[in-house]
């Protein structure tokens, strides 16, 4: 049996938790197996690497470092966690995947979308979600939303408008070149977004 991967994107505020919170709630009500990843993080070597990511006292870390460090943590989540998962049969439900790594390090830093296209295709052996749901909003409302939010925003969170803009804008290009993005309004009530997400959730399952 072959499970389903879904990911989910989208900048900080957008609503991802929110979301993957309610289709959890529907997955365990129905006994579908599932588990929630989180990436970078999900392993020990991954939370490892996160924590030098999100750090704020990493000031200097380069582009390049940054980039390498997540796609280190996304080979071990792949061949620790998904792809077992996967071949299982389980539904694996990623928070954020390596479309955050075209739209953060690639269109918001400037880092080469050709070398993170082969990275992101390397690092994974190749594997990638069978769907994808991305929430767009402006970058003002989910700044917004994140004030609203307890606690203090991490080292990416910091960058400001502008570059949360240059994410958005880069999440959206992308989409239009992956048939297996699904862009849903991030604007919406978070009831009317989550009617789509089982939608198609359901679609792909087949039930
Ligand atoms: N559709 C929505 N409309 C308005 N507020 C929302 C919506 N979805 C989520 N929120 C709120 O916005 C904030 C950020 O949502 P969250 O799910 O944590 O986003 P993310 O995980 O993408 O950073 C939370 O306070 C959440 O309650
Ligand atoms: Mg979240």
């Amino acid at each position: 049996m072959k499970g389903l991967f879904v990911t989910f994107e989208g900048i900080d505020g957008s609503g991802k938790s929110t979301q993957i919170s309610m289709l959890s709630e529907e997955l365990t009500r129905e006994g579908i197996p599932f588990v929630l990843i989180r990436e970078p993080g999900a392993t020990s070597i991954g939370e490892k690497i996160r924590t030098i990511l999100l750090d704020k006292e990493n000031s200097k870390m380069h582009a390049r470092t940054e980039l390498l460090l997540y796609e280190a943590a996304r080979a071990q989540i792949v061949e620790e966690r998904i792809r077992p998962d996967l071949e299982a049969g389980k539904v694996v439900i990623c928070d954020r995947f390596y479309d955050s790594t075209v739209a953060y390090q690639g269109y918001a830093r400037g880092l080469s979308l050709d070398a993170i296209g082969y990275l992101n295709d390397w690092s994974t052996g190749g594997l990638a979600p069978d769907i994808t749901f991305l929430f767009d909003l402006p970058a003002e409302e989910a700044c917004r939303r994140r004030n609203l939010r307890e606690g203090a925003e991490d080292r990416l969170e910091a960058e400001g408008l502008a570059f949360m803009q240059k994410v958005r804008d880069g999440y959206l290009d992308l989409s239009r070149r992956e048939k297996r993005i699904r862009v849903l309004s991030a604007m919406d009530a978070p009831d009317a977004i989550y009617r789509q997400v089982r939608l198609a959730v359901r679609e792909v399952l087949g039930r």
